[in-house]
């Protein structure tokens, strides 16, 4: 089974937009895709249950038969810092918390596997744990996303450097750009020969997820 863990240079930076491309552009060439986004902060209460919006785009796109609440086993109603969500409903989150959901998921014998994190690479869960310790736990390969504006060599940087040193691989990245950036390209470069992983997309503003997977390139996955 192959596993992925997708990270981003900071929230808001197209992690689902991936995630969610990624996984259908696999189901497409035929593979069983399980998907998993361990924490949210910011979801919809519908009749008492707490439906965050991520991890229900991940559920369209995925053939692994899961309920939301297996996707999205820790949810908070606020967009807030989760372990400050946490804290306020007297809960704590831990990392064998989400590795527990992460090998019901495993269970599914899916081929592939993907687990969008939240917020960034170094996302406190309180307790003084981070969610890439459970990153560590399950030795998953990582995609970063890189949101392509002004200030994002060194947040993509940094986060390349994290990945890194915390002993894991970052098998592939992407570069985002919803918005117009100046000398794009320039910026692209940098970072390709910065990061020595390969540029698995380079994603414009899209419509739709569909235009969104015809800008993946799977054969380095
Ligand atoms: N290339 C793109 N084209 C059009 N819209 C985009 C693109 N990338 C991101 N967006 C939009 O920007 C918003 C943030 O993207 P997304 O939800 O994928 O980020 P995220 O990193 O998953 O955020 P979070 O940290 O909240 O999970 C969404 O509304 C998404 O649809
Ligand atoms: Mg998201």
């Amino acid at each position: 089974m192959k596993n992925y863990f997708i990270t981003a240079t900071d929230t808001d930076a197209g992690k689902t937009l991936v995630a969610s491309s990624l996984t259908a552009a696999l189901v497409s060439t035929g593979k069983k895709v399980a998907v998993y986004k361990p924490i949210s902060a910011g979801c919809e209460n519908i009749d008492g249950k707490l439906v965050n919006g991520d991890a229900l785009a991940l559920q369209q796109q995925a053939n692994s038969e899961q309920s939301i609440e297996q996707i999205n086993p820790i949810a908070y109603e606020e967009p807030i810092a989760p372990h400050i969500a946490a804290l306020k409903h007297n809960k704590s989150i831990t990392c064998d918390l989400i590795s527990k959901g992460f090998t019901q998921i495993q269970s599914l014998n899916a081929d592939i596997t993907i687990t969008e994190g939240a917020g960034g690479w170094r996302l406190p869960l309180g307790n003084g744990e981070y969610l890439s310790e459970f990153v560590k736990q399950q030795n998953l390969n990582v995609i970063l996303v890189v949101h392509m504006k002004l200030g994002c060599l060194n947040h993509a940087i940094l986060t390349y450097e994290s990945i890194i040193n915390d002993g894991l691989k970052v098998i592939a990245w992407v570069a985002n750009f919803p918005e117009e950036m100046p000398y794009l390209e320039e910026n692209i470069d940098y970072l390709q020969s910065a990061i020595t992983a390969p540029l698995i997309a380079k994603i414009d503003k899209v419509n739709s997820i569909d235009q969104a997977v015809e800008k993946i390139d799977l054969s380095w996955l």
